[in-house]
C-alpha cells in the first residue's frame, strides 16, 4: 500500500494532472503529511524545468534566479536555453519566458511553447516575458505578448507576469538583430538595468508554494 507522505519517486496521475515527484526523506522516518510552507523543504521534490530565450543575456539571468529559488525552496530545477531543445516532458512543471521584441516573445521561445504546447498542456506551466526598459516604459501597462495570447486557451498557464529587462548598447551584440530591430534600439531603447529582483524572487517562491 503507498501511504500519501510516502509516495514513490515516478510519476502520479493526480486529476487528470501527470505530476513527478520525489520524496527526499529516508522511507520509514518521521513524514510529515503536510506539504505546504516549509515542509515542501524537507519532504516534496518536483522536477522543474526553467526554459528561456535571450537575446542580449538579461533573461537568461532573471531564468537563472527562478530556477535559484525554486532550487531553495526544495525542488530540483533545471535551467536551459529553448535553443538547447529542453523536453518538458520529462519534467513535472516548467517555467517558460522570453524577451519581448516588438511586442513578440523571440522566435526560439515562441517556436518551443509551440512545438511542446501538448506536453505543456499537461502540467502546471508558468510564464514570464521580460522587457519594457526606460523609466516610461516600465510605469506603462504591459500587454500580454502575442504568444502568451494564443496559448492561454490551449496551454491553459497557471500566471504570466512581466518583468521590467535590462539592456546595455556598449555589450549588446547587435549581429543577430535585422535592420529594423536595429532602428528601434537606436532610436527608442534606454540603456540601464530595471529589473527587480525581489518581484522575480517572490514570484518564483510562489511557484515552489504551489507545486509543493
Ligand atoms: C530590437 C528590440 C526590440 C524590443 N522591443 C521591446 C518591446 O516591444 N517591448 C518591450 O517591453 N521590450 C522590448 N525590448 C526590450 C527587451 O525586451 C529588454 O531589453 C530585455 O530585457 C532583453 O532581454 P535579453 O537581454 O534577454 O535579450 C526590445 C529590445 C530590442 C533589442
Amino acid at each position: 500500500m503507498t501511504c500519501r507522505p510516502c509516495l514513490p519517486a515516478e510519476p502520479l496521475v493526480r486529476r487528470g494532472t501527470v505530476r513527478w515527484y520525489e520524496h527526499s526523506q529516508t522511507p520509514g522516518t518521521a513524514a510529515k503529511d503536510d506539504r505546504t510552507g516549509s515542509d515542501a523543504k524537507k519532504g516534496w521534490t518536483m522536477k522543474v524545468l526553467v526554459a528561456y530565450g535571450s537575446q542580449f543575456g538579461s533573461t537568461a539571468q532573471i531564468a537563472e534566479r527562478i530556477a535559484t529559488v525554486l532550487r531553495q525552496e526544495g525542488h530540483d530545477s533545471t535551467v536551459a536555453s529553448v535553443d538547447e531543445a529542453p523536453d518538458p516532458s520529462a519534467f513535472g512543471a516548467a517555467v517558460v519566458g522570453s524577451a519581448v521584441h516588438a511586442g513578440h516573445w523571440l522566435t526560439g521561445a515562441a517556436t518551443f511553447l509551440d512545438r511542446h504546447r501538448s506536453s505543456l498542456a499537461s502540467r502546471p506551466v508558468w510564464l514570464f516575458s521580460s522587457g519594457p526598459v526606460g523609466d516610461r516604459g516600465v510605469a506603462a501597462p504591459q500587454p500580454d505578448p502575442k504568444e502568451v495570447s494564443k496559448v492561454r486557451g490551449s496551454i491553459g498557464p497557471r500566471d504570466h507576469r512581466v518583468f521590467a529587462g535590462s539592456f546595455d548598447r556598449a555589450t549588446a551584440d547587435f549581429s543577430g538583430l535585422g535592420l529594423v530591430e536595429r532602428t528601434v534600439v537606436r532610436r527608442f531603447l534606454s540603456d540601464g538595468d530595471w529589473r527587480d529582483w525581489d518581484a522575480i524572487e517572490g514570484w518564483a517562491r510562489g511557484i515552489a508554494r504551489s507545486l509543493s
